[in-house]
């Protein structure tokens, strides 16, 4: 598997990122053993996990599995969401992250870890304070390189900001939601990352199995993720089944029927040769692990890519719409 560096630090991981947010709830510890076994077999060394999935199962599941070759992989978690009771059981302020990152050592059975992201901007911990407790996490040698999940794209440039004026560089990735049916990043988040030199690792790439040509419009779903989302969460099957996304769902079936590919790998595929991008594959299977590791190795045509980007293509809006049109105008081109 192709290694890419992250953000602009000098750590390379493999261009897909394994997500265990399955581990210790749909997938059992044998299932997801099976599944780390065969991702790193496929040559990947980048395993994404948070303290809250399972609350605290999935790290407990990666922890021991990693027991003698901790050293040959790149392990990614997170803190913010809630673990305990208390003013101190979640969020982003000092004393939350600095407790959180030792459960989370403990869980993990490691001393370090490769990369602590914020699970989500904190509206009520000052960023200083958090971006300085990252800091303090570095210095001490529990924590090598620091991200951020589900900011938005001023979030992200403020925290760099203010990690610049005490020194540091700040976050070298951002978590986001992206897929070909979820692209509000486009608008502030990616072109943040982008300037900035952060990787915005992609989170739900298949839509949460949207993109998999598993459902069908009109059909209420019964079984999967979708069907088992509550209405508050991303995947709910009315955020989903929309006519928008029925209609990327079927350029996709399009193209995966001519190059004898799956829906989920070109789905896949679509994100991985993104500028920045870094999808993080998520299965609750080896089954289908397998199926979506196959989205590497090949590459969309260039007209593929812009048939399906020009399908879930976003709305035009103000002020990116004025400020194109006005460059142009100014400056030539289009
Ligand atoms: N930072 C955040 O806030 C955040 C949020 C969510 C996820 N994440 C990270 O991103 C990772 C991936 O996210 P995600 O799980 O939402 O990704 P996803 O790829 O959009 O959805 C994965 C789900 O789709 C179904 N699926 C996957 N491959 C399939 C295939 N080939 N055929 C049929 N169904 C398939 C499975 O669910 P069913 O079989 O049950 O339908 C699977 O659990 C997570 O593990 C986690 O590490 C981060």
């Amino acid at each position: 598997m192709r290694c890419v560096h992250l953000g602009q630090t000098g750590l390379q991981v493999s261009v897909f990122s394994l997500g265990a947010m399955t581990f210790g709830r749909e997938s059992s510890e044998e299932e997801s053993r099976r599944m780390l076994t065969r991702y790193l077999d496929g040559g990947g060394n980048f395993i994404d996990t948070a303290n809250v999935y399972s609350t605290g199962v999935s790290e407990e599941i990666v922890g021991r599995f990693l027991q003698g070759f901790r050293e040959k992989v790149v392990l990614a978690t997170k803190a913010f969401f809630r673990m305990e009771e208390g003013p101190y059981g979640a969020g982003a302020s000092r004393k939350a992250l600095l407790r959180a990152v030792e459960e989370s050592l403990r869980r993990l059975r490691t001393d370090y870890i490769d990369l602590y992201q914020i699970h989500c901007w904190d509206l009520s911990t000052p960023i200083e304070e958090t971006m300085d407790t990252l800091r303090t996490l570095i210095e001490q040698g529990k924590v090598r390189y620091a991200g951020c999940s589900n900011f938005t794209g001023w979030q992200v440039v403020q925290s760099q900001r203010t990690a610049a004026f005490s020194g540091w560089k700040g976050f070298a990735s951002a978590q986001m939601q992206y897929s070909l049916i979820e692209r509000g990043v486009e608008y502030e988040v990616l072109p943040a990352c982008l300037d900035e030199g952060l990787s915005l690792l992609a989170w739900g790439p298949l839509g949460g199995g949207f993109l998999t040509g598993k459902y069908r419009s009109g059909e209420q779903p019964t079984e999967g993720r979708i069907a088992r989302a509550t209405e508050e969460q991303e995947e709910s099957w009315s955020k989903r089944a929309t006519k928008r996304n029925f209609a990327v769902l079927a350029a996709i079936e399009e193209v995966a029927k001519n190059r004898e590919s799956s829906i989920s790998q070109v789905a896949i595929n679509w994100l991985l040769y993104r500028e920045g991008v870094i999808p993080i594959v998520g299965a609750r299977t080896l089954e289908q692990l397998e199926d979506n590791l196959g989205a590497e190795g090949w590459s969309l045509t260039d007209a593929e890519f812009e048939r399906l980007s020009q399908a879930g293509s976003m709305e035009n809006l103000y002020p990116y719409r004025f400020i194109e049109w006005a460059n142009k105008k100014v400056w030539g081109g289009g």
